[in-house]
């Protein structure tokens, strides 16, 4: 960093740009079962799907990724597959697929879908068949297999809650498999060339469908070995070396995202050299958030961060609070577990396996304050954002349904009937919408949110348009300030354009701290959001104060830049959303054509959509 004006650089070169586009996205996660069910069958679907593609434009995501998706008995939520190229009918068609595919990328959306490469569905016809195949054979050998069941005893049991094993005994085969989940996701065995050919099978099958990037569900436990603990083996990061190498070959802009629950260290390695994963989600950082907000302390944030920030080229944190899965607490020593279930889930009925089991504004008591902190580091942090579907209205869970369940409830999307999610009879719906009364859907929606300016909604909306404002946020470097008081956390987020100053206050009451900025002297901190001066930056201590769990994001900038910087003032969501129950909007393709040839061309394709 240099105190000096420097020239703005030239960007990249829009090559790069692209290819580099990951590091600048915010990412919404969705499961289209959970999202909008246009055929009112009680299952949301790709068509619901679609019609809701402007309302996470106007949210400002632009990268959706999507649960799985594929035929499956659904024993784990789809992550149990039993056909990788086919599409469960009650979500729809492929055909449809491609359509939303085309409709997301219409609006500059990318699409990023799973690929659950560890195991497979017991169902799926490769184990059906494996099962019945000698010992030995190529078809016997896509899983792993044993007699004794009594290999890899130093492999934990990650569902400790359901499983007492990670070998089931099969009748048919008369032999033991090996699991790392639930008995009906039998391992693929990644030592099989058949196997890694039918991975790049799939990979390429999706790519010709125009998916733009892949989480890699459950990478660390590819392979096993004899005296390990079978995860983060080196013959596992081979394979991954592989899958990146034939997205490279097919398609340079795909991205890939592993799903490494791992120690810092270990989690750093899915990036490889370069050429592994190009992002990996943030489980190091996630529960040392939460650890820093109940301890009123900056120290657990700030430690994770010093130790995970050096990465390859290209490559990206994907930074998330929470998803479709427990909070996961496996990471964090027994004290620490202990305690943030003492904070965060009081009740037994919250936690399942190691963690817990809550959405955002249920974990923090519907405290807006709170919330509004840990959004404001989900989108100035080293990474790339993602929300999960729902956090960004504040939606509530249901700790009564099994499993993780909880957490995967029908997004709220109005007061009406079946939160506005679908008008299929009640007992149809694929789990039932929240309805207790702080978070349940008919205080806790999109429509009633859009039109209240202060709704969480529209607040996160804000927060994403001055973050993609700011280039620095998403590809910058990260250096933290050491002010004196340890409830407030000071980083600055820059490029070689920007530098912007972050400041959190931790702590449920005031606060005030100094800071030592002389580096900067003569530079002037602008608040972004309204644009308000602040008093000039000089050699002395920086004194700064924030209210209870209050935060600041300001630009530093030299004075002859302070005219006319520009800030990012509230704006209102856009009036012409679609409601439920109307038409689909005209494809943005289509806008550009000659208006009166896309009115004719909408009522056709409206009419031929909705009778299908
Ligand atoms: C991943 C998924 C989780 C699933 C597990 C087994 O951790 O996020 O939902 O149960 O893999 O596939």
């Amino acid at each position: 960093m240099s105190q000096k004006k420097s020239k703005k650089k030239p960007s990249l070169d829009t090559t790069d740009q692209r290819k580099l586009w990951y590091k600048n996205a915010v990412i919404y996660q969705l499961h289209v079962r959970a999202f909008y069910d246009a055929d009112n069958d009680g299952v949301g679907d790709f068509r619901g799907l679609a019609k809701w593609l402007d309302y996470i434009k106007d949210l400002g995501a632009d990268a959706i990724w999507l649960l799985p998706f594929c035929q499956s008995p659904l024993r784990d939520d789809g992550y149990d597959i039993s056909d990788y190229k086919a599409i469960n009918p009650a979500y729809g068609t492929l055909d449809e697929f491609r359509d939303f595919v085309e409709q997301a990328h219409a609006r500059d959306i990318r699409v990023i879908t799973e690929l659950v490469v560890n195991h497979s569905s017991d169902q799926h016809p490769w184990f059906q068949r494996a099962r019945r195949a000698p010992p030995g054979s190529p078809e016997r050998d896509y899983y792993v297999w044993s007699d004794t069941g009594h290999e890899y005893e130093e492999a934990r049991i990650i569902f400790i809650d359901s499983e007492v094993s990670n070998w089931t005994w099969d009748p048919v085969a008369k032999a033991y498999y090996w699991h790392r989940f639930y008995a009906c996701q039998p391992d693929l065995n990644f030592d099989n060339p058949l196997v890694i050919r039918e991975i790049k099978d799939i990979l390429n099958f999706w790519l010709d469908l125009g998916v733009d990037g892949f989480r890699l569900d459950a990478v660390p436990y590819l392979v096993e070995r004899e005296g390990t603990t079978g995860e983060n083996l080196h013959e596992t990061h081979s394979v991954l070396k592989i899958i990146r190498a034939e997205v490279e070959r097919r398609h340079p802009e795909c991205v890939l995202l592993a799903e490494a629950n791992q120690p810092a260290e270990l989690t750093l390695r899915y990036f490889g050299r370069g050429d592994e994963c190009h992002m990996a989600f943030h489980f190091p950082l996630m529960p040392r958030l939460f650890m820093s907000l109940a301890q009123e302390d900056s120290a657990p944030i700030v430690d994770i961060i010093e130790q995970t920030r050096a990465l390859p080229d290209d490559c990206q944190w994907a930074l998330f609070l929470r998803n479709h899965d427990e909070l996961t607490l496996e990471m964090v020593t027994e004290d620490e577990r202990d305690y943030l279930w003492h904070v965060y889930a009081t009740h037994r009925r919250l936690r399942i396996n190691l963690g817990i089991r809550r959405r955002l504004a249920t974990l923090l008591n519907g405290d807006r304050r709170r919330i509004e902190l840990l959004y404001s580091l989900l989108f100035s942090l080293n990474g790339t954002p993602v929300v999960y579907y729902g956090d960004e209205i504040g939606m509530g869970d249901n700790p009564f349904l099994g499993d993780r369940d909880g957490v995967r409830t029908p997004m709220q999307w109005s007061a009406d009937r079946n939160a506005g999610f679908s008008r299929a009879d009640h007992v149809a719906l694929y789990l039932p919408p929240i309805h207790d009364p702080l978070f349940g859907y008919g205080a806790v929606n999109v429509e009633l949110q859009r039109s209240m300016r202060s709704s969480l909604l529209n607040w996160v909306r804000w927060m994403i348009r001055a973050r993609r404002a700011h280039p620095a946020f998403g590809s910058g470097e990260i250096t933290f300030l050491r002010p004196g008081n340890p409830k407030m956390l000071a980083y600055l987020r820059h490029d070689e354009n920007e530098m912007i100053l972050c400041l959190v206050n931790l702590c449920e009451t005031a606060q005030a701290t100094q800071l030592d900025l002389s580096e900067w002297d003569g530079r002037v901190p602008v608040e972004m959001f309204g644009g308000c001066r602040f008093p000039d930056i000089g050699v002395e201590p920086y004194t700064v104060t924030l209210p209870g769990h209050g935060f600041l994001w300001l630009k530093l900038l030299p004075e002859d830049e302070v005219e006319t910087a520009e800030c990012v003032p509230f704006e209102a969501s856009r009036p012409d959303l679609p409601a439920p129950d109307r038409p689909l909007p005209t494809r943005p393709r289509e806008r550009e054509k000659d208006s009166q040839v896309v009115a004719e061309e909408d009522q056709i394709d409206h009419e031929g959509h909705d009778s299908a």
